[in-house]
C-alpha cells in the first residue's frame, strides 16, 4: 500500500506534529519507491532516514504526553514501540537485500501509520487543545 500525504485526511491541527507527519509520509514514500525499484543501496539509506525521523518524532510526541493527562499514553507509547519494531524489520530485510520481505512488511506499515495519525495522534492533539 502506497501512502501519500493528504492534508484533508491527515492534518490533526498541531503544526509541529503535522509537519513531522508530512516529512515521515514523504520519507515512507521514498523508501517505498526504492524498495519497489529493488535498489538496495537507496532503500538502505531511505530506511535509515525513515527510522531516524520516526524515532525522533515519537520522542517529541511523548514529550507532549504530560500536557494531555486524559490521553491514553500507554496505548500511544505501545503504538510507537510497535511501529519502531516494524521499521526495524524493514531495515533488516533491506540489509539482507530481501526486497520481497521488505515489501511485505512495508504493506503493513502504511495502514499502521495512517491509523496512528487518525486515532492516537489526533486524540493527543484534541487533548492538548482542550488542556
Ligand atoms: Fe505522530
Amino acid at each position: 500500500m502506497r501512502v501519500s500525504w493528504s492534508p484533508e485526511a491527515m492534518v490533526i491541527g498541531l503544526p509541529s506534529l503535522d509537519q513531522a507527519h508530512r516529512e515521515i509520509v514523504l520519507l515512507l514514500s521514498a523508501l517505498t519507491t526504492a524498495i519497489e525499484a529493488a535498489e538496495p543501496e537507496a532503500a538502505g539509506i531511505a530506511a535509515a532516514e525513515f527510522e531516524e525521523r520516526a524515532g525522533h518524532h515519537f520522542a517529541e510526541e511523548e514529550q507532549l504526553f504530560p500536557f494531555a493527562p486524559r490521553h491514553d499514553v500507554l496505548h500511544h507509547r505501545r503504538a510507537h514501540r510497535r511501529a519502531m519494531k516494524v521499521i526495524g524489520l524493514i531495515k533488516a530485510a533491506v540489509d539482507a537485500r530481501d526486497m520481497a520481505a521488505a515489501t511485505q512488511v512495508l504493506d503493513r506499515l502504511g495502514p499502521t501509520i495512517l491509523t496512528a495519525m487518525l486515532t492516537d495522534d489526533s486524540g493527543l492533539a484534541a487533548e492538548l487543545h482542550l488542556g
